[in-house]
């Protein structure tokens, strides 16, 4: 039996990777990633043994029918597949070698905005009396002529978040691209659609939802001008803002929904960097999101500080029984490396990526990976020519880089976005082989958090008489502990051997670090060197976790 979490606690205890379709793996030589190029590449994540990566589950992001003009977030049918990425059939035969190797699946649910193809909102804007009108959010015309009020769309480019539809004569609202019409949650034919959606999900198989814009679904009743005041800087302030009570109610039902299945999960997209509003999604009797994205770390700044404080605050707020997680990177942001490349340095970026995974995968939380985040990929440089997102995000989506093959092994084709020209050295073939890449620090983390109770579901103290630069803590389950020093700083740290034998961890201990050459016993005290970060753990093998006994 393969060590990992139970049945139940999947999500709480495992550690998920999210995978952008597009640009995973391309089977059908087409230059754009699909389905059936995904499954040819899950012994990569997961083939039972320390050899792949470990992970618990996959989320997938859209892969349904779509004019792409937001590369798949733009649906217009949740409940097929869209030709570029396959089959229903070939969905169905991902789902089904996934959950041979213990690997979750959970697809990406898009319940703002449908396409302006879908064919809802080609009917709603047909004619004003059209049935399906009331599916969307219409507004007339201010007496000028102009939009009603003053929301912005969340790109930039796009200006305002509405848009004048001329045969009808009145705005739709659009929290991004215009292609993007927002759904009007308070039309009950809406709701009841999206059960459906739902239920053809989670009857087909699947383990769970990522709940795209889940904080801003519902919107006001009334429409009026007033601009919502949120921890967000820049343009997102003129966001249409969310009805909230309304909003807790949709998740509730939501829960409700999942919780008529065995063991399935929702995570929801909750792009709120004010973390007593962020934990409200889990709800107030853990009874909406099983987890509410915490996207504290991509805003953090590189400092012992500001890492500790995200994790002190999550920990201090969130509700009883409720779960943390937390990530590195997503199709939205910059990658890691490249976020924490102090002038573009990308072998520091590394450096620092290196400590912020082991961080990741220790803390108490479930640990949300990008692909390609576990050899370290940076953004990748596009040609203007070559842009082809609204958004700006084209750089952390560039084809995985598999192999030094032409394309990184992606695609016989031209790619849809250039695969990065460190695609040659920067891959998994090079890296599987050499104990001291990314790849094999990431699988040394993984395969060590599946087999100690102490990381999965272990409490969480912070080590208090810290150097200032430096991020400790202890994770702690029954009598098994491990420790974690993280120096954000740029001068060697001393870790004096009584801090180690004082957090009880025994005397036989073993370290896995983020620089290279340390791993091994450890005797003493530690240094650390700029940007490295340890786990300290007791060099026995752990007992199987019970829970692995009962399955085995
Ligand atoms: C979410 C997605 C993003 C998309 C937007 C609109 O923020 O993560 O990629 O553009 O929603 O669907």
């Amino acid at each position: 039996m393969t060590p990992g979490p139970a049945p139940g606690d999947w999500w709480r205890h495992g550690v998920l990777y999210q995978v952008y379709p597009r640009s995973f793996q391309d089977s059908n030589g087409d230059g754009v990633g699909d389905l059936a190029g995904i499954t040819s590449r899950l012994d990569h994540l997961n083939d039972g043994t320390p050899d792949s990566l470990g992970i618990d589950g996959i989320w997938l992001s859209p892969f349904y029918p779509s004019p792409m003009a937001d590369f798949g977030y733009d649906v217009a049918d949740y409940c097929d597949v869209d030709p570029r990425f396959g089959t229903l059939a070939d969905f169905d035969e991902l789902l089904g070698q996934a959950h041979e190797r213990a690997i979750r699946v959970i697809v990406d649910l898009v319940p703002n905005h449908t396409s302006d193809e879908h064919p809802w909102f080609l009917e709603a804007r047909a004619s004003r009396d059209n049935p399906r009108r009331d599916w969307y959010v219409w507004a007339d015309p201010a007496a000028d002529g102009a939009p009603p009020n003053d929301w912005r769309s969340a790109f930039p480019a796009v200006g305002r978040a509405w848009t004048l539809d001329r045969r009808t004569d009145q705005y739709y609202l659009h929290s991004f691209t215009r292609e993007q019409p927002d759904l009007n949650w308070w039309n009950p034919g809406v709701r009841r659609a999206f059960e459906q959606i739902l239920r053809f999900w989670l009857d087909r198989g699947v383990d769970g939802f990522r709940i795209d814009v889940a904080h801003r679904t519902v919107k006001p009743r009334e429409l009026h001008g007033h601009i919502p005041v949120e921890n967000i800087p820049g343009v997102l302030d003129l966001m249409p803002p969310a009805d909230e009570p309304e909003l807790h109610a949709l998740l509730r039902s939501w829960r409700a929904l999942l919780d008529e299945y065995d063991d399935r999960m929702a995570v929801g997209e909750v792009f709120l960097f004010d973390p007593a509003r962020l934990v409200s999604f889990y709800g107030s009797a853990n009874d909406e999101l099983h987890l509410a994205f915490n996207f504290s770390f991509l805003r953090a700044p590189w400092s012992a500080e500001a890492f500790r404080r995200v994790v002190a605050t999550f920990e201090r707020l969130l509700p009883k029984g409720a779960w943390p997680d937390y990530t590195l990177s997503n199709h939205d942001n910059s990658r890691a490396v490249s976020r924490y490349a102090p002038d573009g340095d990308l072998e520091r970026g590394r450096k620092r990526a290196r400590m912020a995974a082991l961080m990741l995968l220790t803390l108490r939380g479930t640990p949300f990976l990008y692909y390609g985040e576990e050899i370290g990929m940076a953004d990748g440089p596009i040609p203007p020519e070559r842009v082809v997102d609204v958004g700006g995000r084209d750089s952390e989506r560039t084809p995985m880089q598999w192999d030094a093959s032409r394309n990184g092994g992606f695609s016989t084709a031209d790619p849809w976005l250039p695969a990065s020209p460190e695609a040659s050295s920067v891959n998994v073939e090079a890296q599987r082989a050499d104990p001291d890449s990314m790849l094999s620090l990431y699988r040394r983390l993984i395969w060590s958090r599946r087999s100690r109770a102490a990381l999965q579901s272990g409490t969480y103290r912070e080590l208090p008489g810290m150097p200032a630069d430096c991020f400790g803590y202890v994770r702690e389950a029954g009598t098994e502990r491990a420790l974690v020093c993280l120096n954000f700083g740029s001068k060697p740290i001393r870790i004096p051997e009584e801090e180690l034998t004082g957090a009880g961890l025994g005397d036989q201990l073993r370290v896995i670090s983020t620089g290279a050459g340390r791993e091994g016993p450890a005797r003493g005290a530690i240094e650390l060197e700029p940007d490295e970060g340890v786990l300290v753990e007791p060099s026995t093998r752990p007992e199987p976790l019970a829970e692995e006994r009962a399955r085995g």
